[in-house]
């Protein structure tokens, strides 16, 4: 697709349903982020997620998609202890969780982890810039590569991992202009979300572009749609209908035979 000029659509998704809408809508790649973390399970980081955690959504998430590729984030912890322990848990998220491709954050630093994990089969996508596991060292969420000293760290990050065997590199919250920079160097493809409109791709998390998640709306993301609105007018209909004894009616209700209703007295 990078070498056609065509764009990645690619979207998080966390559960069966989503994984079919998101699917049948026609994104290219759902990825399984540890963002659940956040907008799902109601963390303030994603650095409580769990290996069990990512499992348990991947497997649900596999379920519901038929044609886009699934790619599960490798939770904080997962890969930094060695080679070998990021290998076994990639392989689990293979193995048990059914993803096609596995996800970790890091540039220089993790380039022999993510070559151990490619040489044994699996394909790894890379994310570097704003890097979520890594916030406390980071200082919070914010932008990264706006001095000669961030952007060379991140040019030389991008390399390593291409260099390693990633088959895409995630750019998260990276000044547009060094994501274009970074997009012309790179032989794959680089998915970007908060990194300007010249990578080979873009990724949203589902709930920021849809509103289900209302804490915070970060700079880079658009609500196409705004669900929590939409939900909670739909829910007051039910609550009021319920109290009024308005639901349900005829309609969704089960009959049965009178003479048998009737034969329970005698
Ligand atoms: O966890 C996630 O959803 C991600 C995307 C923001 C790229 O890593």
């Amino acid at each position: 697709m990078k070498k056609r000029g065509e764009k990645i659509a690619m979207i998080t998704a966390y559960d069966f349903p989503m994984a079919r809408m998101v699917d049948s809508a026609g994104v290219d790649v759902i990825l399984v982020g540890d963002s659940l973390g956040m907008v799902v399970l109601g963390y303030d980081s994603t650095i409580p997620v769990t290996m069990e955690d990512m499992l348990h959504h991947a497997k649900a998430v596999v379920r519901g998609s038929e044609r886009a590729m699934v790619v599960v984030d490798m939770p904080f912890m997962s890969y930094q202890v060695s080679a070998e322990e990021a290998l076994r848990n990639a392989g689990r998220l293979i193995q048990e969780g059914g993803a096609q491709a596995v996800k970790l954050e890091g540039g220089e630093e993790v380039a022999e982890t993510v070559a151990r994990i490619v040489r044994a089969g699996i394909p790894v996508m890379g994310h570097v810039g704003l890097t979520p596991q890594s916030v406390h060292q980071l200082g919070g969420f914010r932008v990264v590569g706006k001095s000669k000293k961030t952007a060379q760290r991140l040019l030389a990050g991008a390399a390593a991992l291409e260099q390693a065997g990633v088959f895409s590199t995630v750019l998260e919250s990276v000044p547009a202009p060094l994501a274009r920079k970074i997009t012309e160097l790179s032989k794959v493809p680089t998915i970007g979300i908060g990194a300007g409109v010249h990578c080979d791709g873009q990724v949203q998390v589902f709930h920021d572009i849809f509103g289900a998640f209302t804490e915070f709306l970060p700079k880079h993301a658009k609500r196409y749609l705004n669900l929590s609105e939409t939900i909670g007018e739909a829910m007051s209909s039910y609550v009021r209908e319920v109290k009024k004894g308005e639901f349900p009616t005829e309609s969704e209700s089960f009959g049965m035979n009178e003479k048998i209703l009737a034969d329970l007295d005698s």
